[in-house]
This record gives structure tokens, C-alpha cells and sequence, in this order.
């Protein structure tokens, strides 16, 4: 029996199953907890969330870990080269949440362009007052032209989606997708990120943070979009400069933006929450029920096949 860390509560049955093999310490206050400092020494397995923040340190902590099964597809918030250099395994829990997150991001590109969390908000303040040809006019979704940023899993998910839309997909990423794939997802390739803002009406974004990508929405690039155009984020906040999305929300050129995500979750940028034309919601992109309890599962059988020599079933590599 080995002692396994779970930062905070996971739904359904399979944290039972871990409990049944393995001795669980468990505490809502994640990594950093005094739980934790209690069991670092003989710690041999972390369930960690994208609130943790796993690095050396943490690791020179612990120095019987043997693996740090993120309940997330990204895995930002872990030294993926520290864990390597001391024989830790990361894994991850892609595929389950795909379509959840595609889902929450047309959900926010339809919000967005719709105005709907505007409208909400309007009519709950008693502001509607009647129907008029004029009244909250938005962007048209049906046949808009999206531009995907990353076409791994999730953008592909979003791309079939905008396909029942009418909607002409472009995407941007390093590397080509081959041809047949394309095809069937019907998206072009531009070369440059820059040459899909210029054409597309909505961007999504669906690249992992890196030292490469923090920031890749800088306020010269959003200045750059289409004018009127509107931009979803469903994978990490410090992708986008929070500060220049509002000011171009405000001044030009984008119209609406829709956002799961933050540069300081919790924390959103004060110009953000001022601007009525951004659509925000609390990172919940993969949290429906289905994908939240199969993406417990994925990282505790991650951790039981580790424990007892396996390989695990979603490694990253560092
Ligand atoms: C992830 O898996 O990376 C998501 O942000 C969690 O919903």
C-alpha cells in the first residue's frame, strides 16, 4: 500500500477504488496544504489539479514520488523537465475532455457574437422594453469564417462543429495536418497566424501555454484582427494579454470576445469584468458531469498502473 495525495475531491467512483488499494490523503487546500507537508516523505503518487503548481522544489520534497497524474489536459503548471530529471512519470487526461471543451467553446463563440449573456443580463435588470428591428444587433454565426488556433484534439472537435454552421474553417498551427484530415474537417491551412486573423470573423484558441505561446495574443496582434471580429479562449488565460483584449473590446477592432479562462485565475483583469461585450465564465469548459468523472478515472488508473509497474496509460512527454 502505498500513500497517494489527492488535491481535492474528485467525482465519482473511481477515487473509492484508489482508496480501497492505496493509503489517500486528501486535502481541498491542494499541494501547498499542511496535509501534505505531513506525507511528502513517504508520498508516492500526487493527483494534482491545474491549481497546483509542481516544481523542483515540491519534487525535492517528495523524494518517493513516483508520479503526478494531472486531472487536466494541460499540464502547465508542472516542470515537466524537473519531474523527468528525477524519474517521475506526468501523466495527463486527454480524449475525455474534447468534446466537452469544443462544446464550451461554441457555446461562448454563439454567446459572444449573439450578445446572450448581455441580453441576460438586460432583461433581469428590467431593461427590455419591447421588440424593435434595431435592438441588440449582433454578428452573424451561421457561415462566419473561424479561425482555429491549434488543431489538435479539441480544435479538430470545433472544427466539425463549425461545419453544421456553414462556416468556412482556416487554421493555424507549426505543423500541416495531412491532406485526408483536412478534408474531412474541411479547414485550410494558413501559413501564418497573422494571415488567418486578417480573414477570420471569430478566433478560437486552442494551443497549450508555453514560454512560446504566453502572450501570443499581444495587444499588436489583437490590434490586428478583423475589425469587428471575436475571440474565444478555452485553453489558458496568459495566451491572450488580458489588459490589450479589453482595451481593443473597447476601442477596436474586436466586437466580443468569450473567455473560460484568466491570466490570474481566480482573478480577472478589472477592464475584462467592465466590458459588457465579453462573455466570461469560470473555467468550466470540461465540467460536465460525464467528462469531469472520466477524467478522475484517467488519473487514478494512471496512478494505480504506476504504482503497481505499469506503464501509465496517458504519459506527457517532457
Ligand atoms: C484542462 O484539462 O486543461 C482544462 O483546462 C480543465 O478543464
Amino acid at each position: 500500500m502505498a500513500t497517494v495525495f489527492v488535491s481535492g475531491t474528485l467525482p465519482g467512483a473511481s477515487p473509492a477504488r484508489l482508496a480501497e488499494l492505496h493509503h489517500v490523503v486528501q486535502d481541498e487546500a491542494g499541494i501547498r496544504s499542511a496535509a501534505f507537508e505531513a506525507c511528502r516523505d513517504s508520498v508516492e503518487g500526487i493527483v494534482a489539479l491545474l491549481t497546483d503548481r509542481i516544481d523542483g522544489t515540491l519534487l525535492d520534497s517528495a523524494p518517493r514520488l513516483k508520479i503526478v497524474a494531472n486531472v487536466a489536459v494541460g499540464v502547465d503548471n508542472v516542470d515537466l523537465a524537473a519531474c523527468a530529471a528525477r524519474v517521475v512519470v506526468v501523466t495527463n487526461t486527454p480524449d475525455v475532455l474534447t468534446e466537452a471543451t469544443a462544446d464550451m467553446a461554441f457555446g461562448l463563440l454563439i454567446a459572444a457574437a449573439r450578445r446572450i449573456a448581455e441580453g441576460d443580463r438586460l432583461v433581469r435588470s428590467g431593461g427590455f422594453t419591447g421588440w424593435t428591428p434595431t435592438f441588440m444587433l449582433g454578428t452573424r454565426v451561421h457561415g462566419m469564417t473561424l479561425g482555429i488556433v491549434g488543431m489538435g484534439r479539441i480544435g479538430q472537435a470545433l472544427a466539425r462543429r463549425a461545419r453544421g454552421f456553414g462556416m468556412h474553417v482556416l487554421y493555424n498551427q507549426r505543423t500541416r495536418l495531412p491532406e485526408p484530415l483536412e478534408r474531412a474537417l474541411g479547414a485550410t491551412y494558413t501559413q501564418s497566424l497573422d494571415e488567418m486573423l486578417a480573414w477570420a470573423d471569430a478566433v478560437s484558441i486552442h494551443c497549450p501555454l508555453t514560454p512560446e505561446t504566453r502572450h501570443l495574443f499581444s495587444r499588436e496582434r489583437l490590434g490586428r484582427m478583423k475589425e469587428g471580429s471575436i475571440l474565444v479562449n478555452t485553453a489558458r488565460g496568459p495566451i491572450v494579454d488580458e489588459a490589450a483584449l479589453a482595451d481593443v473590446l473597447e476601442h477596436g477592432p474586436l466586437s466580443a470576445a468569450g473567455l473560460d479562462v484568466f491570466e490570474e485565475e481566480p482573478t480577472v483583469h478589472p477592464a475584462l469584468l467592465a466590458r459588457p461585450n465579453a462573455v466570461l465564465a469560470p473555467h468550466i469548459g470540461s465540467a460536465d458531469r460525464v467528462t469531469r468523472e472520466a477524467m478522475a478515472a484517467t488519473a487514478i488508473a494512471n496512478v494505480l498502473r504506476v504504482l503497481g509497474g505499469e506503464p501509465a496509460l496517458t504519459p506527457v512527454a517532457p
